[in-house]
């Protein structure tokens, strides 16, 4: 490491050979100001960075490079880690044909309306549960109340639509508050901004089944948002950033004691026929990558840009939780998030594969 150069230019920082835009650098700390330094989910306020930040000074101690940055905010990085990602920079994903075209037969929403509420007795009526599935087939959401309590109504519910898939939560999995059973911002009380599961995970789950448990305290609502409309209205309004989602693959990661997954896809991925089949969007799990020379300002506008559209409150649909309601939504579709609260919250949860998904649709005759 003794004969690796740092320096500053404009705005960059120079290592050695690599020149590191500084609006990448600081979004991309290793201090623990930056990033949890057990789960390794990001810290930072990515969208709250200035696009013209600059390094104001740099020093190497070691394999540890410390910025002060224009902003005041001082970063911490692992220069081993940094120049693997420097070194191994993205380009773009080919793709024939270019931007993507929205699913028929769904009813994309932007100013949601309140949720509506299926009694869970739906379940044990093949008419009425067909109903329920058309809405979550419409929609990408179903809600339903006067579930029991306990892990069997959860399994009940996601067995209507596949099998429940064991995941590293589990299979169907607790998610209370304060417990901590995973190190995840899941289990924390502030607000979660939306986003949607499993961008580490080759095949994203399909749905996310989440059942009440118990509530003390305030706030804590779930809050969905329509992911699809989301990209329609960004891509209506730059096509080129909405493209550039389409090409560019956005890597995540998950990591807790004996498990580490990665994977990556761009966050509108669309079929071979440039139809949008799934957005990923999860800025606490998002891997350093470092876009091609002369992609970086774009990237970073195309992701920075969609995240604005789809994260304008006006698109919240925001569903008020109390023991035995329980939501089910497309995970492929629908961002999902929560609001601050106090407290105690507990849930039951479990995931579905979206190829299940699509094929009770078919079973019952909805595609
Ligand atoms: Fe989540």
């Amino acid at each position: 490491m003794a004969a690796l150069t740092v320096s500053i230019s404009e705005r960059s920082v120079v290592l050695g050979e690599h020149v590191i835009p500084g609006r990448w650098l600081r979004d991309h700390g290793d201090d623990i100001d930056s990033l949890n330094p057990d789960s390794k989910q990001r810290l930072t306020d990515t969208f709250g960075i200035d696009p013209q930040i600059a390094p104001a000074a740099v020093h190497v101690d070691g394999a540890w490079l410390s910025v002060d940055w224009s902003d005041g905010v001082r970063t911490g990085h692992d220069l081993d880690r940094l120049l693997a990602v420097a070194s191994s920079r993205r380009s773009l994903w080919p793709r024939t044909g270019s931007g993507f075209t929205l699913p028929a037969g769904v009813d994309l929403w932007d100013s949601p309306a309140e949720a509506t509420w299926f009694d869970f007795g739906v379940l044990d009526d093949d008419a009425a549960w067909t109903e329920a599935l058309d809405h979550l087939r419409r929609f990408g959401w179903a809600a339903f109340d006067g579930a029991e309590l306990g892990e069997e109504s959860t399994m009940r519910l996601a067995k209507r639509i596949g099998y429940p898939r064991a995941s590293i939560f589990g299979t169907v999995w607790n998610m209370n508050s304060g417990s901590f059973e995973h190190q995840d911002s899941a289990y924390e009380s502030f607000a979660l901004d939306v986003h949607t599961d499993g961008t580490y995970s080759h095949d994203g789950p399909g749905t996310i089944v989440f059942a009440q448990q118990l509530k003390t305290g305030e706030g804590g609502d779930s809050v969905l948002v329509d992911g699809f409309a989301a990209a329609r209205d960004f891509q209506a309004q730059n096509p080129e950033a909405a493209d550039l989602l389409t090409r560019y693959a956005v890597t995540a990661h998950y990591v807790e004691p004996g498990v580490h997954l990665v994977a990556e896809r761009p966050p509108l991925r669309v079929d071979e026929h440039g139809t949008l089949v799934q957005v990923s969007f999860n800025n606490y799990d998002r891997s350093p990558v470092l876009p091609d020379e002369g992609l970086v300002d774009d990237v970073i506008d195309a992701y920075n840009g969609f995240r604005a559209v789809f994260n304008d409150s006006s698109r919240a649909l925001v569903h008020p939780w109390q023991p035995g309601r329980v939501l089910v939504f497309d995970n492929w579709r629908c961002f999902h998030g929560r609001t601050g609260f106090s407290g105690e919250r507990r849930f039951k949860g479990c995931y579905t594969n979206h190829e299940d998904l699509e094929g009770a649709y078919r079973v019952a005759g909805l595609i």
